[in-house]
């Protein structure tokens, strides 16, 4: 193995200030564990007087791509700009320079998960995206991996942070919408523009990545049926808890008796009882049916900084060590 690892950091956002703080953090005991230094070498970004709570040489900052793709010493390059493009055409560039590629970016993979995945295998280099659905639950890893011998027949998931908050803390605390909304955003769980994470496309994203990964079946988000939570009232809730039921946004996916796959992104009523009607706040869960394993239930942050770059940091590791 290398002795240093070298990486080019696209974004320094919520997350990318994250996985920036959550490395120095656990510096030591990441480098212990792999036997060789991380260094982040150079950061795209546009904004280079932000307060971001930590000390940055403002060497290490370009407005030019080109600086990393065409550094020969860069080894893994970190997109987290998040949004299609320029995103996806930056991922095709550092894989065409030989730069193995970790995202966190469900978008641009929901909407060209073939190019990428394509031009990281013509390119011979790594594509990881763990932080890509359900934040810092190793979710990918275990069904690309650990789950290989399963048919897989039903996806039931909780997949945005934002969305989980906002009506946990609109049905525990009596609180409204828009109050709830903005403090989600403060904690950066919320998107940019967090109209994806109201709206459900964030969920739809994410559920057209696990349905490639658990169904083999490829459908663009557009083409999931999706409704988000931005109708949902105080009321709403309320007559769902005199009911003892609870309001989740669900993502749902299955195999029907003749073989075909549904799916859909839509606000649900879950009895109280119901294992996902306890999944709070910024936590999201992931129930999967497979034929070898049966019933399993992933459980975990996910949205926030540093859950998202535990995953982030955990695919840096991965290829590092490969
Ligand atoms: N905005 C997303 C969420 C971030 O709230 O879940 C994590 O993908």
């Amino acid at each position: 193995m290398k002795k240093e690892i070298k990486i080019g950091l696209l974004g320094l956002g919520n997350i990318g200030t994250g996985t920036y703080k959550a490395l120095e953090l656990n510096r030591a005991h990441i480098e212990e564990t792999l036997g060789a230094a991380l260094q982040i070498k150079h950061i795209l970004e546009k904004d280079v007087t932000r307060d971001r709570g930590i000390a940055i040489d403002p060497a290490l900052f370009t407005q030019d791509p080109a600086t990393i793709f065409d550094d020969p010493t860069i080894d893994v390059v970190i997109e987290l700009l998040g949004g299609i493009e320029p995103a996806t055409s930056f991922m095709v560039s550092a894989m065409k320079a030989g730069k193995h590629v970790v995202t966190a970016n469900k978008a641009a993979l929901a909407a060209n998960l073939e190019l990428l995945t394509n031009t990281a295998a013509e390119n011979d280099v790594k594509l990881r995206y763990e932080a890509s659905v359900g934040g810092g639950i190793p979710l990918i890893g275990a069904i690309t991996e650990s789950l290989n011998a399963n048919v897989f027949s039903e996806l039931l998931g909780i997949l945005n942070g934002t969305t989980n908050y906002i009506l946990s803390k609109m049905s525990d605390e009596g609180r409204a919408y828009d109050e709830v909304l903005k403090e989600a955003q403060e904690k950066g769980f919320a998107e940019a523009d967090p109209t994806a994470d109201v709206e459900g496309h964030d969920v739809a994203n994410k559920l057209s990545i696990l349905m490639s990964l658990v169904f083999g079946k490829r459908v663009l988000p557009d083409d999931i049926p999706t409704t988000g939570i931005s109708a949902i009232t105080k009321d709403d809730i309320a007559e769902a808890d005199s009911q003892g039921c609870v309001i989740k946004l669900l993502a749902s996916a299955y195999r029907t008796p003749d073989g075909q796959i549904e799916c859909f992104v839509q606000p649900t009523w879950l009895n109280k009882t119901h294992p996902l009607a306890g999944v709070r706040n910024e936590f999201n869960a992931l129930f999967l049916k497979g034929n070898a394993v049966d019933d399993l239930m992933f459980y975990g942050k996910g949205a926030g900084p540093f859950p998202t770059a535990s995953a982030v940091l955990g695919d840096v590791i991965a290829i590092a060590r490969g």
